[in-house]
């Protein structure tokens, strides 16, 4: 993608952002998508840059991670939520808003785009995924884990989720039990699923689980360098299912790391 095309695309996010704006203002809870999705398109473009990717390729990076959360502001203005179980697949209504706009029609990397938006938050790719997507769909997941891991961090850490409750689906206890079959499924090192989630701890868990399945060594030397299994651990209680996984996925990660290589399976 040239420089030009991703100016456009990226001046065309901020004046979509615009259009939800009330009383001058955006709210809260929409100004928070907007700046993850700044975030997301910085983590995607570094991320690209270390992998040596070439500018075109850079790009296009970051104009996938600006829009993979596209669909999040007619999402929250309908339901007043951004928990999909509740409301709509996100992700579906992103790829439904890109069509619509036209904002990437005809563009040769239309299609790269499209896949990506659609599939960057399902559990795991389908096999089925377009050679030439599956970069960018691993990269803008692996670029978006990286900020859920700062936005939930820090809210908890710095007590923002009075203020901004729907991060965390309004759970907001994080002294509650794990739900037993959430503790399981991380035992078992499998991905767990949004809907075993009935606590602020599982939903943490659910994001530790994240760990061993991000695809490139330049995010998982960016979870060591940014605390991020620190701050789990502070965060999480200690249960010995947990310190373990923490333990395994930090000697994990350290190690993919220093390979500085690709993971993904293209
Ligand atoms: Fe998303």
């Amino acid at each position: 993608m040239n420089t030009e095309t991703l100016a456009k695309i990226n001046q065309w996010f901020l004046d979509y952002a615009q259009r939800f704006v009330k009383d001058g203002k955006l709210h809260p809870m929409k100004q928070l998508k907007l700046d993850h999705s700044q975030r997301v398109a910085k983590n995607c473009r570094a991320i690209a840059f270390d992998l040596g990717w070439n500018n075109e390729q850079v790009n296009l990076a970051e104009a996938v991670g600006i829009l993979h959360d596209t669909g999040r502001f007619s999402q929250f203005r309908e339901f007043g939520t951004y928990r999909d179980s509740d409301s709509v697949n996100h992700a579906q209504r992103g790829w439904e808003v890109l069509r619509e706009e036209k904002i990437i029609a005809g563009l040769d990397e239309e299609k790269i785009i499209l896949d990506s938006i659609l599939l960057h938050n399902v559990k795991e790719v389908p096999e089925t995924t377009d050679d030439n997507s599956r970069p960018y769909l691993d990269l803008v997941r692996d670029a978006d884990k990286l900020d859920i891991y700062y936005v939930i961090h820090d809210a908890l850490i710095n007590d923002k989720l009075e203020d901004y409750p729907e991060i965390t689906w309004k759970m907001s206890d994080m002294k509650q039990k794990p739900n037993p079959a959430v503790l399981k499924a991380l035992q078992n090192r499998e991905l767990i699923s949004y809907t075993g989630i009935q606590s602020l701890v599982d939903f943490q868990l659910v994001m530790l689980a994240w760990l061993p399945n991000l695809s490139y060594a330049p995010t998982c030397a960016r979870i060591l360098e940014r605390g991020i299994i620190e701050e789990m651990h502070q965060l999480l209680p200690a249960d010995p299912v947990i310190v373990e996984a923490l333990q395994e996925f930090r000697l994990l990660l350290e190690d993919r790391a220093s390979s500085n290589t690709s993971i993904s399976s293209t």
